[in-house]
């Protein structure tokens, strides 16, 4: 990518706090100006093209999208997302399933349904006449947006002095002043945030993604690179990094056994599956396509093609998941575009899916049937 294009310094107001406070944050600020990733939403972020809230668009959508997943990652889905909803209205307007196909295989998608309702809500501010959130407690308003977030979006986009704690900035603080001890509301850290952002020659945009940028690439979990570090000279824990932050206790993983009908069809040469959106009781998955969870009714015969099993893990959940793949045929299996428990799409038409059930359809495609 060619060079980030050159922008206007900002305007910010008061600034307060310490003398060490100001020099760390006037190192990070200058080092983020020199070593700053070029990713396509900090472009986009600085620009509106001409377009009120076009650069909040952006911030909001990528911000949402790196919650629990790496760049690299996020890149790829940004730019598609973005080409097929450029603006608000487009993502408001859209089905949700619409919105699953672009976002199949990132994750998580309780993300994409917040997103969804969210562009709901702002297009109503909008066509109201409100315009697009411009505070904190506004943008917490917004489904999906928790302090995080709207910390990045107040900070990035609308340069105001708010701090952001991700765990990137946690653990760059907690080494910064050797903090030994994190409640789960992480008080101490934002607290720590807020005076870094809050002192003098802040610029919020700035400090709080050099702060990221500083986590994600030199200050790392395991093995950071002091020597490269633009704060080492002021940092308490450089001799001993990696005892901070203190190790978390592990999550408690709970075990998810369950299974799914993966039923077929031939309409003349190719064949249709039955899928089902879950229901709202279905925690991470609730609203996706997936397999039935109960065996098909009124399917004509069915005959069993094969059994498999996959396990996998989402957060704290190991799913191990026993499939049946089952071949169902006569007339109500052959006419129905809906069936009792569900929907028939073409395998090479498939609605937006989980990474789970695209691999357990491709397993599928390859066997004899
Ligand atoms: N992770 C979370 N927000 C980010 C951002 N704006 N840039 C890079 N990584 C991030």
């Amino acid at each position: 990518m060619p060079a980030m294009p050159k922008r206007k310094t900002q305007t910010i107001d008061q600034p307060t706090g310490n003398a060490v406070a100001a020099s760390r944050v006037l190192k990070l600020q200058r080092w983020y100006l020199a070593q700053a990733r070029d990713l396509p939403w900090r472009r986009d972020g600085e620009s509106t093209d001409g377009k009120p809230g076009q650069h909040l668009y952006s911030i909001w959508l990528s911000e949402i999208m790196l919650q629990q997943t790496q760049v690299a990652t996020v890149i790829p889905y940004y730019l598609k997302f973005k080409s097929k909803f450029p603006r608000v209205e487009d993502l408001a307007a859209a089905t949700i399933d619409e919105v699953y196909a672009q976002w199949a295989g990132l994750g998580y998608y309780s993300r994409a349904r917040n997103l969804h309702k969210g562009a709901q809500a702002i297009a109503a501010r909008l066509r109201d006449g409100r315009g697009w959130p411009s505070t904190r407690v506004e943008w917490l308003a917004v489904p999906g947006v928790g302090p995080y977030t709207a910390g990045a979006i107040c900070s990035i986009g609308l340069l105001q002095r708010e701090p952001i704690v991700d765990g990137n900035v946690v653990r760059v603080l907690s080494r910064l002043d050797r903090i030994a001890a994190i409640d789960a509301k992480m008080s101490e850290i934002w607290s720590r945030a807020r005076v870094l952002v809050e002192s003098r020659g802040a610029r919020p945009r700035d400090l709080n993604q050099a702060l990221m940028e500083l986590g994600a690439t030199v200050c790392r979990p395991k093995n950071p690179s002091c020597l490269l570090c633009p704060v080492s000279v002021v940092c308490e824990g450089r001799d001993d990094p990696l005892s901070y932050p203190p190790a978390k206790k592990k999550a408690v993983v709970r075990a998810v056994s369950e299974k799914r009908f993966v039923v077929l069809r031939k309409v003349k040469a190719s064949f249709e599956v039955l899928l089902a959106q879950n229901d709202e009781s279905s925690q991470w998955r609730a609203g996706l396509w997936d397999f039935p969870s109960t065996a098909p009714r009124g399917q004509g015969s069915a005959r069993l093609v094969s059994e498999f099993t996959s396990r996998y893990q989402v957060t704290v959940h190991k799913v191990s998941r026993e499939h049946q793949v089952l071949l169902v045929g006569g007339r109500a299996g052959t006419c129905a575009k809906s069936a009792a428990d569900g929907t028939w799409f073409a395998l090479n038409a498939l609605p937006g899916v989980p990474a789970t059930v695209r691999k357990a359809l491709e397993k599928v495609r390859h066997e004899k049937i």
